[in-house]
């Protein structure tokens, strides 16, 4: 299916917003399995937004009681390619020693945010760290790294929609979409 979006740009659904509905719902059971029901959520803004919220609430269905605070990482100038520098914009406020983290992020690429906050929670002192991603697109890691809960698989495009941006647009689709070239 192809819509036209804001901006004048041909988007193509990737995935579809009932599609990434079922698909969170079903991660948070799984992430209750395997972090127990207290866990610290930290989304790595801004890209993860919308898919943090929506997994919190389906966290709480699922019977959890987190906490949430959040972390904004840029390894992206205003472009799409990745700068390769991973730089702090703005901090986490909560105590991080001895909880068990789930980082959440919006895709993992050459996986240097997600190696990077892995780094930095470990350093703080957490018991445990585990990551979610919504997107994974395969063959693209840089540096060691895997995430312990993936939404979907991404094809290698540029993807935008449902929190993520090309330099600050597209976020408020409800899918997660390709820019037709
Ligand atoms: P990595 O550090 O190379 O793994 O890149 C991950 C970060 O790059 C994510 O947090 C995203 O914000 C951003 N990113 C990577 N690919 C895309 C994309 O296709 N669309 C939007 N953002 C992307
Ligand atoms: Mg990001």
């Amino acid at each position: 299916m192809s819509r036209l979006a804001p901006r004048g740009a041909q988007i193509s659904v990737l995935y579809s917003a009932k599609e990434i509905e079922a698909r969170v719902r079903a991660l948070a059971a799984d992430i209750v399995r395997a972090i127990g029901s207290e866990p610290l959520i930290v989304p790595i803004l801004k890209g993860s937004f919308i898919f943090a919220a929506d997994l919190l609430r389906a966290l709480h269905e699922a019977g959890a009681e987190p906490d949430m605070d959040f972390i904004t990482l840029s390894s992206y100038g205003k472009g799409t390619r990745s700068l390769g520098e991973v730089t702090i914009m703005r901090d986490t406020e909560a105590a991080i020693a001895g909880r068990d983290v789930l980082i959440i992020d919006d895709i993992l690429e050459s996986g240097r945010t997600l190696a990077f906050a892995k780094d930095l929670m470990a350093a703080r002192g957490a018991q445990r760290v585990m990551t979610c991603v919504l997107l994974d697109k395969p063959g693209k890691l840089a540096v060691d790294v895997k995430a312990d809960f993936v939404g979907f698989e991404c094809l290698d495009r540029f993807v935008v929609g449902y929190g993520m941006d090309v330099a600050h647009a597209y976020r408020q689709l409800p899918f997660v979409g390709y820019i037709e070239r």
